[in-house]
């Protein structure tokens, strides 16, 4: 009995340990590219290599965007040893990774737990363990594991059953962290299965160092404001080591006006959201870069306090959102979400700041002075003004 105890004790301890390393990966919210939103299945060595190179050529990987991530359409076929092959586009894993590598930047992988990914390739189903070291021997640093056909055993063996249903996904997550942790590489784990279950009020315990909290995004205006906005009311779930996810990032591809992508921009960074860019890298205009590398906006989202911004006031189309920063500062976004240009009225109070607020402009790149307790603006268009605020004397 005494000796049974002492095991279960140092089986806690271990994956609390296993816990620990999983999430301390992420102590800011995770920033890189992912092959997704802009090439979907299209994709092969040769473009991620390329997309490495124009991560470190634009500046991006010094401002912190680091992972860069394989999602759907690297993998081939499972033989008869059970060993997953990627496709043919993809001829050496370990040596694309090693590239990745060379150039400073860390390699992140697709997978899911059911039989298949969500495209119909092998997925790891009863080879989580075997495809986890497979992973780490390539020199993989993250991990997305995307729920997909996994639904279906859910299904069949729970039905209607919420509650079974629930804990079979659970435990799949769970196996996944376990057999990743294992191989003894960290190796960030994310959650993609769109915010079912209410994901955020478990992620952490299975390993997550962030998980999705909604459905897919698309580069439309409409999309992007129902999963950022959408997170009203999560942000105490998220911290340093476990963040909300409203999906990678649409800044760079053409279905967004400026002012919509500024806005898109602000908003991930108001959430502490990871900044997983979505775009061509290697095609960036000036304005894209001038969104993906605004470090002061950057600075928001990494901001070491780690809390996640929300909603602090709200009339019809017009909302007002607040973080709290380090150093007792705190970045304000006006968010406008009519269509046409107009005036909001920023009240400190309406904020919850007390005394006087220096006032900077986060998008302008200005200082505004010392704001009065009421300050009207225009706000574009599905734009913003972000502002943070300081502490001021005067
Ligand atoms: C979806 C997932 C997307 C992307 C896609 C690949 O299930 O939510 O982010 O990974 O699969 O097929």
């Amino acid at each position: 009995m005494k000796a049974l105890r002492w095991a279960a004790g140092l089986a806690v301890v271990v994956l609390g340990a296993g816990l620990a390393s999983a999430q301390s990966l992420a102590q800011t919210p995770p920033m890189g590219w992912s092959t997704w939103n802009h090439f979907h299945h299209d994709i092969s060595d040769a473009l991620i290599r390329a997309q490495a190179d124009a991560m470190v050529a634009s500046g991006m990987r010094d401002l912190g965007y680091v992972y860069i991530n394989i999602d759907g359409g690297w993998e081939g076929y499972r033989d008869g040893q059970g060993v997953l092959h990627p496709n043919g586009n993809f001829p050496d894993m370990k040596a694309l990774g090693d590239y990745i590598h060379s150039k400073g930047l860390k390699f992140g992988i697709y997978t899911g737990p059911g039989p298949k990914t969500c495209a119909g390739a092998p997925a790891s189903y009863g080879f989580e363990a075997q495809d986890a070291k497979m992973f780490a021997s390539w020199g993989v640093d993250f991990v997305k594991y995307d729920l997909c056909s996994f639904r279906e055993n859910m299904k069949k063996e729970a039905g209607d059953d919420v509650q079974k249903s629930d804990a079979m996904m659970k435990a799949a997550y769970a196996k996944m962290h376990e057999d990743l942790a294992a191989t003894g590489r960290p190796i960030l784990f994310s959650l993609c299965q769109y915010g079912w279950g209410e994901v955020w009020s478990w992620g952490p315990e299975v390993g997550a160092s962030m998980w999705r909290t909604s459905g897919d995004i698309n580069d439309t205006y409409d999309r992007m404001a129902l999963n950022g906005f959408g997170e009203a009311g999560l942000s105490k779930y998220a911290g340093p080591g476990h963040w909300n996810d409203p999906d990678f990032l649409e800044a760079g591809n053409p279905g967004m006006s400026a002012d919509e992508q500024r806005t898109h921009f602000s908003l991930w960074a108001m959430l502490a959201a990871p900044l997983i860019a979505g775009n061509d890298l290697t095609a960036m205009t000036a304005e894209t870069k001038s969104i993906l590398l605004n470090r002061e906006v950057i600075a928001v989202d990494q901001d070491p306090l780690g809390r996640q911004g929300d909603r602090v006031w709200k009339e019809g189309p017009l909302e007002i959102w607040t973080k709290p920063l380090e150093g007792n500062a705190m970045a304000v976004a006006l968010f406008n979400r009519t269509t046409g240009a107009t005036r909001m009225t920023l009240r400190l109070k309406d904020v919850g700041w007390k005394g006087k607020a220096a006032a900077r402009d986060l998008w302008v790149h200005e200082d505004k002075g010392t704001l009065s307790e009421e300050t009207s603006l225009t706000v574009p268009g599905h734009g913003v003004v972000m502002l943070k605020l300081t502490r001021s004397n005067r």
